[in-house]
């Protein structure tokens, strides 16, 4: 089985695996399998919480490197990076800067391929930590809460990912975007044949007290096809301890993580601040898709 678009991940499924990751524990589920890291973009969070979960079950890793180490550099294609890597690993976790990558790379194996990002398109183990640290986190239904997702929602793979699960709970979805980063057309398509209801505004001052969770993300500066558009909101939207003035004790403030200056340090104090737990919890939710994908008996 391959993980590619939350998109295509039911209900059942999502909450079976975040079940499964409430649970799991070190063991040696895995012992045998080899686990292939091919990150053709940066990652610190994603690669290594993939190679610890998979270490936690007793797998092990091959990673292929940065991209200037590898035969990327001499020119090899995708197809042929995962048909070589394939006779290495029992699944390929993949990182690539072109939306569509994982999909391809899929194709060409039989071995299960996980997507860890693929350009501007979808970030499905990403979403599945992060819906796990709401349920962590509040105490009601997915169903029942209404969540903002603010910055970069154009380019933002994580957005998406996110997005088009929560659709599946029937989340109410707050947007908070400048006009140019609003979320594609696309993702827009989905929410509606899933029947949800979003908002889209511009500042989150008038919105930040009805929230239950308040998701915040990076301009994806290294996306845009020009730079001085990216010059334009560079800045603009960030969560300073005066955003939270209107905020609800409540509130789980989350962030994928890099963050530039989406946060301000302040207010990682506070007790909204959930992101550091946030990244820790890459590693159960990933031990639970491997030892799924994988068939283990964790
Ligand atoms: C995100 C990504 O790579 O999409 N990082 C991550 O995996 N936690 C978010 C980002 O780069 O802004």
């Amino acid at each position: 089985m391959d993980i590619i678009n939350t998109k295509e991940m039911s209900r059942d499924e999502i909450t079976g695996l975040l079940d499964r990751a409430s649970e799991i524990e070190p063991s040696d589920a895995l012992a045998g399998n080899v686990l292939a890291l091919l990150f053709f973009e940066p990652s610190t969070r994603t690669r290594m919480s993939f190679d610890t979960a998979m270490k936690r079950l007793g797998g092990r890793t091959v990673d292929m490197g940065g991209v200037e180490s590898s035969s990327v550099q001499k020119g090899e294609t995708l197809a042929d990076t995962v048909r070589v890597v394939e006779g290495y690993a029992d699944a390929v976790v993949l990182r690539h800067p072109r939306e569509g990558a994982a999909r391809l790379a899929s194709e060409f194996v039989d071995v299960p391929v996980i997507n860890a990002g693929d350009g501007a398109g979808q970030h499905p183990t990403q979403t599945l930590l992060d819906l796990y640290t709401v349920r962590e986190n509040v105490d009601a239904p997915l169903g029942d809460l209404r969540v903002g997702i603010m910055g970069d929602l154009k380019y933002g793979r994580t957005v998406h990912s996110l997005a088009l699960a929560l659709a599946k709970f029937g989340t109410q979805i707050t947007f908070v975007s400048p006009p140019s980063l609003r979320v594609p057309e696309n993702v827009r398509t989905e929410l509606a044949r899933e029947g949800v209801e979003f908002e889209e505004v511009e500042t989150v001052d008038g919105v930040v007290g009805s929230l239950d969770v308040l998701y915040v993300t990076r301009i994806q500066k290294e996306r845009f096809p020009d730079e001085k558009e990216y010059e334009k909101v560079a800045g603009e939207y960030s969560v300073t301890s005066e955003t939270l003035d209107e905020a609800r004790d409540s509130l789980v403030l989350m962030h994928p993580l890099p963050r530039v200056d989406e946060i301000a340090p302040e207010v990682d104090e506070t007790e909204q601040a959930r992101y550091f737990e946030q990244a820790h919890n890459g590693v159960p939710v990933r031990m639970a898709v491997l030892d799924k994908v994988l068939e283990g008996d964790a």
